[in-house]
């Protein structure tokens, strides 16, 4: 067993949690619309044809904002094709994924589902191969009330009241080659900004998002940040990191440490977002919208063969299976957000359904829990108040990736009006249990209220349609509080959750019923 040690003091805080950190992302690609959110037929639909069964699970992961349409569709994407009746909406092909777009939904729709959901929309404009105009018309027609042609049209088509979608994205990942209507780091940086004024003259209380990088190995990460936010610095309020992580090829201990790549790539978006704020002598501070994340098991992504197929609705896209170690570093991942708390403002699993997703369907069937719904929906549930600097001191690992790793990642909030106290934490370790033992001397008059632990004894174990419950957290009996010492054992390869709270409280539980 390995020692580990951190305190948890509310005198040591990060920043508030922003509800928005427990976010995702549904995007017209593969499954995660048309048979995910989105089935008609499906026996569990509503009125509305969207899935009850998915619905009740989007509710139990606890996302909080959820990006819409895309991604890289949104690049090639006409707005007005998804409104109004839909036996008038045309097909189309949408070139970034080869599929056929049915438009059967729209932003209406989205909306509506948003509102089952409980979650806040997220919107994305096209800026690949449209501008201005555009972005601005479907602005008028979501948020602007009523009397002109584009609200009267969202009247008309039943929305009566504005959808008052308060965070647009400018675009998506236009510092791709692969991206339709791609655009050099000047031409983006222009065209964001004059997007986001013009925008601003519908509505001034928007939260705009400028694309950084695509991905922290693209060739022009961080001199793309600079050039565009020096074009739009003043126009915008939070500049978008998009990074996977991919266990293809990689062994289990590099996989296991990809929260300190994303600790570097946040610490990089940021350094680069204030120096151009300094060159520009202003005050303001852009925050970071980690709006796509996601283990994806990319290098099995066989693109050559999927181009080749025929144009077809709904394909069956990168519909990854996720282990248990997938789940500890969606864990990681988390706790990597959390811990910047301070300059993360927005964060988007990528995607919700199906396409590298927490939630899984077959058509006209069953919808499960993958492995990694668990720690964002326990992390959504509990993470609440402020973030704590835990400081955690544990031996470290060399890793041909990351260099010295350590074998304990953990983060702590604590929320003052309830007085409740959570520890996030993932033990990296492929072979050995660590004994975590946590100062809460400044938590004198909590108890612990529960612990649990997500591992197997094989942790290739995976969720699937038969067995959909093979991985999910259970009850950790080796935490215990005595004397202001909080000791708990975390099994190898684990993501884990502590809970204290004041002696007043009543235990509430941290198993999830299904
Ligand atoms: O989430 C899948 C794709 O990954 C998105 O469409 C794109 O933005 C990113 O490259």
């Amino acid at each position: 067993m390995i020692p580990a040690t951190l305190s948890l003091d509310p005198a040591f805080r990060v920043g508030a949690v922003d509800a928005r950190l427990f976010g995702s992302f549904a995007e017209h690609m593969g499954r995660c619309v048309y048979t995910g959110i989105y089935e008609p037929d499906h026996p569990t639909a509503d009125p509305d044809g969207f899935r009850g069964d998915v619905l009740d699970l989007v509710r139990e992961l606890g996302a909080t904002i959820v990006r819409y349409p895309g991604g890289n569709f949104v690049s090639g994407y006409r707005w007005e094709d998804g409104v109004g009746p839909r036996d008038e909406r045309p097909r189309r092909l949408d070139l970034a994924w080869r599929s056929l777009e049915p438009n059967s939904v729209g932003v209406d729709e989205f909306v509506a589902w948003c509102g089952r959901a409980r979650v806040e929309p997220m919107m994305a404009v096209n800026l690949g191969t449209r501008g201005v105009a555009d972005a601005v018309d479907l602005l008028e027609y979501c948020n602007y009330p009523e009397g002109t042609r584009l609200s009267d049209l969202r009247r008309a088509n039943g929305a009566k009241e504005p959808h008052d979608i308060r965070v647009w994205c400018l675009g998506n990942e236009l510092d791709g080659p692969w991206q339709i209507g791609h655009k050099t780091a000047f031409e983006y940086g222009r065209l964001a900004a004059e997007t986001a004024r013009a925008m601003r003259k519908v509505d001034a209380d928007l939260e705009l998002v400028a694309c950084g990088s695509s991905n922290t190995t693209m060739p022009t990460f961080a001199a793309w940040e600079s050039t565009v936010l020096q074009e739009c610095y003043d126009a915008v309020d939070y500049v978008s990191l998009h990074n996977y992580y991919d266990p293809v090829g990689a062994t289990a201990e590099d996989f296991l440490a990809s929260g300190v790549d994303l600790d570097r790539a946040i610490d990089a978006v940021v350094a680069t977002a204030d120096h151009v704020g300094a060159r520009l002598k202003s005050r303001r501070r852009l925050k970071v919208s980690v709006d796509e994340w996601n283990v994806w098991y990319q290098a099995n992504w066989n693109e050559p063969e999927h181009a080749r197929t025929d144009w077809v609705e709904a394909r069956r896209l990168i519909e990854d299976t996720y282990d248990v170690v997938d789940a500890a570093v969606v864990g990681s991942l988390l706790i990597s957000l959390l811990r910047h708390a301070d300059r993360v403002g927005i964060a988007c699993q990528a995607q919700l359904v199906n396409v590298i997703a927490p939630i899984r369907t077959e058509p006209g069937g069953a919808a499960w829990r993958q492995t990694i719904f668990h720690p964002f929906a326990q992390a959504a549930a509990f993470a609440r108040g402020d973030v704590l600097r835990v400081e955690p001191r544990v031996a470290t690992y060399d890793t041909d990736g990351h260099g010295e790793v350590p074998l304990l990642d953990a983060t702590a909030t604590h929320d003052e009006e309830s007085g409740a106290v959570t520890l996030l934490a993932v033990n990296r370790s492929t072979t050995d249990e660590l004994e975590l033992s946590a100062d809460v001397r400044a938590f004198a008059d909590h108890r612990l209220a529960g612990a649990t632990t997500l591992t197997a004894p094989d942790v290739r174990t995976t969720n699937s349609a038969e067995n959909p419950h093979a991985v999910a957290p259970t009850d950790n009996p080796r935490a215990h509080l005595a004397d202001g010492r909080l000791t708990v054992v975390l099994p190898p390869v684990s993501w884990n959750v502590v809970r204290l709270v004041p002696n007043t409280n009543p235990a509430p539980t941290l198993s999830k019923e299904d």
